[in-house]
């Protein structure tokens, strides 16, 4: 195929903090290096191969997010530029040109707030049984895919597993974090994701939902951190073609799907191989994203 295959990061110099589905997380003291590999998932089970240019299309969808936004909500990313990457050893720092980013470290709220401007997924499936997402009643008759009237805040706190008595998940977000702290979370997810939808909508990209992560820094200053607007972290769709009454395709993963339902996998792992071609079709669907997104070029 002529690129390579990053699947895994081992670096001794290093240590690491994380390793997620997707990205591996090394320490450096104040500061994180996050590393977005080429694994990807479907179904929520890592797959065997490797996405050529994946790991690079994280990296850069989110870098370039947080710049585009940072008049919006502070960051966490320093640079994702490997020269400037301090406290890596260049030996490690030359392997991830384009995937990696070095950021502030922060702590963690311990919500992720989701924010949906379609309805989809677990959203449609409570809308369907209860007519409402998230606790939020809506009014009747919405198809699966419809646009919301108004993008839709519906958090997902740890601590609502298994807790009945709340009335939404904003109320246990409250709980949480305290009523100024939420409130503040809820804005500012609000306004990135009707920015960023904004913007990739222009360039024919649906996101119809994403979620973010948000941490404090040393003065109790909120950022965004983790990965921002990304297709691993959001539901991609296509514009052209988007049809509301039924489930979109994704712009990114589809192929994969499409290929792991001819198979009738049972989804439970380990999961099986992807032909060569449907890996070659989802490395392009992922480059043209970022270049659809961006209109820059991947750094490779
Ligand atoms: N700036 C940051 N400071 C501290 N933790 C962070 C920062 N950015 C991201 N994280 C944390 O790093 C972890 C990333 O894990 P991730 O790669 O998403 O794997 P998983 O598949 O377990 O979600 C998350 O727990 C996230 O909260
Ligand atoms: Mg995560």
């Amino acid at each position: 195929m002529g690129y390579d295959v990053l699947l895994r990061t081992e670096f001794k110099e290093i240590p690491v903090l994380h390793r997620g589905k997707v990205r591996d997380i090394y320490d450096l003291g104040k500061s994180l290096l996050i590393v977005a590999t080429d694994r990807i998932s479907a179904f929520d089970v890592v797959l065997p191969n490797g996405i050529p240019q994946k790991g690079r299309v994280l990296n850069q969808i989110s870098a370039h997010w947080f710049k585009t936004l940072e008049d919006l909500i502070p960051h966490h990313m320093v640079t994702a530029r490997v020269e400037e990457f301090s406290g890596v050893p260049k030996a490690v720092a030359v392997q991830l040109k384009g995937r990696a980013m070095v950021v502030k470290k922060a702590k963690p709220l311990p919500v992720e707030c989701i924010v949906r401007g379609y309805l989809s997924g677990s959203g449609w499936n409570e809308y369907r049984e209860k007519g409402s997402v998230s606790g939020l009643p809506l009014p009747p008759g919405l198809k699966e895919s419809q646009k919301l009237g108004a993008p839709l805040f519906t958090p997902s706190t740890k601590a609502d597993v298994g807790l009945h008595d709340e009335n939404n998940d904003f109320a246990a977000m409250v709980k949480e974090l305290g009523e100024k702290l939420a409130e503040e979370t809820r804005s500012a997810s609000l306004r990135i994701y009707q920015k960023a939808a904004a913007l990739a909508e222009k360039r024919g990209i649906i996101i119809a939902d994403t979620k973010f992560e948000f941490g404090l820094d040393d003065s109790g200053r909120l950022l965004l951190i983790d990965e921002a607007l990304t297709p691993d972290s959001s539901r991609f769709w296509p514009l052209d073609g988007y049809a509301p009454g039924g489930a979109q395709k994704s712009f990114d993963k589809q192929f994969v799907r499409d290929y792991l339902l001819s198979i009738r996998w049972d989804k439970k792992p380990p999961a099986p191989d992807l032909p060569e071609d449907v890996i070659r079709k989802t490395s392009e669907k992922y480059v043209e994203a970022f270049e659809r997104l961006t209109g820059k070029k991947l750094e490779t």
